[in-house]
């Protein structure tokens, strides 16, 4: 089978001559003049080789290099820097940020033919290193809690859901909010400024499983947490989508369970992760306007890639009121089964989190504690 090569140069000549060249010599060629692209392409059909030039507007070569590199999926591929640059330093930049070698241009063709039948000599053997411990399927199950608007008890059930699992199985179990700048489940837990999360998303570097695994932190309730901190200059974090996938594949390889606090934003960060959960459980509250935003997300999950089947859609009374929906009211505006309905106890909830225990465990008898432990073992 002809082995397949991306070419990502943002000079359309460049792009086309050594696209011809290389066809010629019988490769199959996959071509974009653009990094963020190049990343999707190179994802989706994980060429044998990428040749990657390094000055590109938007996202340049050393960048698209370490996003490549960051990807489990992505990271054995050999890369050729294909750049005009030939300064040391730039060479130095470019092996730094990931490539495996270097041509300068303008490349002599068969300069370029040498380097590139020596690479993909190499490949099968390098390939077979790097991957070795990525072949393995992961046995972590993903799932995302997620809802249309703040505040009506995502995070609550997260921390609950996963402390529940871990009881119930006593598998291992991680929990981790996205939500940089915005996290509460370490205020919830009693965790002051964990800096986990913070240490993978400020750093440059490409983040390895061993990273993700250095800065999990053990809870008393027994599971691990990747906890997101609350100072608001870290929401700027939201924008690094694709180191939120990385995180998100490693974390698979290290637990059974992973439940992920995904806020309440469709944003282009949960867009990225969301294909990635085993199971998404949608949180809505009994009020009509926002069964009515949450129909819209439910929609948006299944254009997103999200089987139905795989939406469990969980209903939270957090107050004791008669002016709301009822459960048949909510599945008739929403138009999907509900499976499960918290009932509010704002009590329990307010001195679980003052007391930074879980609230299962803070009141395992009550009903709403039971109605967790059910949702686990469905889940489970
Ligand atoms: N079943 C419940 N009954 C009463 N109060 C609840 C219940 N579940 C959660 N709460 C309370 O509701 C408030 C919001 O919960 P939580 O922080 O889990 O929501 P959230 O959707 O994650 O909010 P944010 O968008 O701010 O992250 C908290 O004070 C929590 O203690
Ligand atoms: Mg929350």
């Amino acid at each position: 089978m002809a082995k397949k090569i991306l070419i990502v140069d943002d000079d359309i000549d460049t792009l086309k001559l050594v696209g011809m060249m290389l066809e010629q010599k019988g490769y199959e060629i996959l071509a974009t003049s653009n990094g963020k692209k190049a990343l999707e392409i190179a994802d989706a059909k994980l060429p044998d080789l990428i040749l990657l030039d390094v000055m590109m507007p938007e996202m340049d070569g050393y960048e698209v290099s370490r996003r490549l590199r960051a990807n489990p999926e992505t990271e054995p591929i050999p890369i050729i820097m294909f750049t005009a640059k030939s300064q040391v330093d730039d060479k130095i930049e470019g092996l730094e940020a990931g490539a495996d070698a270097y041509l300068t241009k303008p490349t002599q063709p068969r300069e370029l033919f040498a380097q590139v039948k020596a690479i993909l000599k190499r490949a099968p053997k390098r390939a077979a290193v790097v991957q070795a411990p990525v072949v393995a399927p992961p046995t972590g199950k993903v799932f995302g809690v997620l809802a249309a608007k703040g505040g009506i008890g995502v995070s609550t059930l997260a921390l609950n859901l996963a402390v529940s699992l871990h009881d119930k199985t006593e598998e291992s179990t991680i929990l981790s909010d996205y939500r940089p700048g915005q996290g509460t489940l370490s205020l919830d837990l009693g965790l002051r400024n964990p800096s986990g999360m913070l240490k993978l998303l400020e750093n440059n570097k490409v983040i390895s499983q061993k990273d993700v695994k250095g800065n999990l932190l053990p809870h008393a309730s027994g599971i691990k947490t990747l906890l997101a901190s609350h100072e608001p200059e870290d929401a700027k974090y939201t924008e690094e989508a694709d180191k939120f996938l990385a995180i998100t594949k490693h974390l698979r390889y290290l637990a059974s369970y992973i439940i992920l606090d995904l806020g309440s934003s469709f944003s282009p960060l949960i867009s990225t992760v969301i294909d990635q959960c085993d199971r998404v459980i949608l949180c809505m509250e009994p009020t009509p306007n926002n069964v009515q935003q949450t129909r819209l997300l439910f929609d948006a999950l299944v254009k997103a890639g999200v089987g139905m089947g795989l939406i469990t859609n969980v209903l939270i009374n957090r107050m004791r009121t008669s002016v709301q929906l009822n459960l048949e009211q909510v599945e008739d505006i929403f138009g999907h089964p509900v499976s499960t309905v918290f009932t509010p106890v704002p009590e329990m909830a307010y001195q679980a989190a003052r007391a930074n225990i879980p609230l299962i465990h803070q009141s395992p008898s009550s009903l709403t504690s039971r109605q967790f432990e059910k949702l686990a073992s469905v889940l489970a």
